[in-house]
């Protein structure tokens, strides 16, 4: 039998590095797309090289194109070429604030590359399972006119038709998205439409925050590897607004890669899943400080910036209930904690192989 190819846009991620590794050991050839455009975003700290020698030298016969998804004519040649029995798009400009700075890379990359990126599946795979990394700020901050509690260290819903988190039926129309979630929207509803109107096999996973020891982390984007990066580096952390208390929930990449997997084998047409690591990986940001102080017994520095972030979301954690009633086979695998420790450890090996 043939092996099946997945092409994985966006491989030298921190979600494209574990699907690639992921789905190799799971039978794959991986062919993955990644012109490092992260160190373009993100500069020197945002660069992705270190992640694709590791693809090198981890996944026997990867196949790595240097390729910008903008570039329309070399993607259509490359999936002509490879026709992948599995295509997984994680390539995007991640970062809720840098998209202001930047806001024609920013739609070029999310909104058109995804584009691309469906029209040469459905020109050369269109029976092919088509995953899309989207993101939750595709509500906007929607979620932030739920009816809040304070507690002592963090925000929770005040509204029992939340009790289990955020569903996917939540308005994503009319509410602040900054121009990432507005980039995010188009792309999320193009891959529904090829859904539907193409009846090809596609799916929006809306992330929550995804992590693990392969983030790039920046301040712009990588929330938890950028927050024990700080820790394990002694650099101060900067809180912006909310008492410190927003609440975000955690999902660890391969944990996503998990339900990719299961998506790939029974896929459906059209569908849209909240992806994230539900209430019981939840935490705030001074909760975060807390547990990488015990991991790493160092204390944190930081500073608390009265003004929050523009529509950043005060509490969000995803409902989890569509994606198992769809795919009991997964569930959340990793603890907060644990992902805590491989994070840390990441960063301290990164620090003495400098
Ligand atoms: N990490 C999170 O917390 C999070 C949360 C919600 C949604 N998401 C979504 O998941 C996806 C992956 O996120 P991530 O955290 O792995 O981001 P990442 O920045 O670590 O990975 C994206 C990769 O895509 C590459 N890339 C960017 N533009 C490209 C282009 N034009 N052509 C080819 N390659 C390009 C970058 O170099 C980078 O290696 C994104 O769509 C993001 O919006 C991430």
């Amino acid at each position: 039998m043939p092996i099946p190819c997945a092409l994985v846009s966006g491989s030298c991620g921190l979600i494209g590095s574990e699907v690639s590794v992921f789905f190799a050991r799971n039978g794959y050839k991986i062919v993955g797309i990644d012109d490092n455009d992260r160190a373009v975003f993100f500069g020197p700290d945002g660069d992705t090289s270190w992640v694709l020698s590791r693809l090198q030298r981890e996944i026997p016969g990867y196949r790595h194109e240097a390729l910008d998804i903008r570039n329309r004519a070399a993607l259509l040649d490359l999936v002509a070429e490879v026709k992948p029995a599995l295509t997984i798009h994680t390539a995007a400009q991640p970062s809720h604030d840098r998209a202001a700075a930047i806001p024609f890379l920013d739609f070029e990359v999310n909104a058109l590359g995804t584009l691309n990126m469906l029209e040469a599946a459905r020109q050369f795979c269109p029976e092919s399972p088509f995953i899309h990394m989207s993101t939750n700020k595709v509500y906007g901050d929607r979620p932030n006119t739920i009816r809040l509690r304070e507690l002592e260290t963090r925000w929770d819903y005040d509204d029992p038709a939340y009790t289990n988190g955020i569903a996917e039926d939540l308005s994503i129309d009319q509410s602040k998205h900054s121009l990432f979630g507005a980039s995010k929207v188009a792309a999320d509803v193009m891959v529904q439409e090829y859904g539907r109107y193409f009846s090809m096999p596609t799916c929006c996973l809306r992330g929550g925050c995804l992590t693990g020891p392969n983030h790039s982390g920046v301040e712009l984007h990588g929330f938890l590897s950028y927050l024990i990066k700080c820790n394990v580096q002694e650099r101060e952390y900067k809180v912006y607004g909310y008492k410190g208390k927003q609440v975000r929930d955690n999902i660890h990449s391969e944990d996503v890669a998990r339900f990719m997997f299961e998506f790939s084998k029974a896929p459906r047409v059209a569908e849209v899943y909240n992806l994230g690591g539900g209430k019981e990986n939840s935490c705030s940001i001074l909760e975060a400080f807390g547990m990488a102080e015990q991991i790493t017994g160092q204390p944190m520095k930081w500073q608390y910036v009265e003004q929050n972030r523009s529509g950043d979301h005060i509490c969000y954690y995803s409902d989890l209930r569509k994606m198992k009633a769809h795919y009991p086979a997964w569930g959340v695998t990793r603890s907060l904690p644990s992902t805590f420790e491989e994070i840390a450890a990441s960063h301290l090996a990164r620090a003495a192989a400098r």
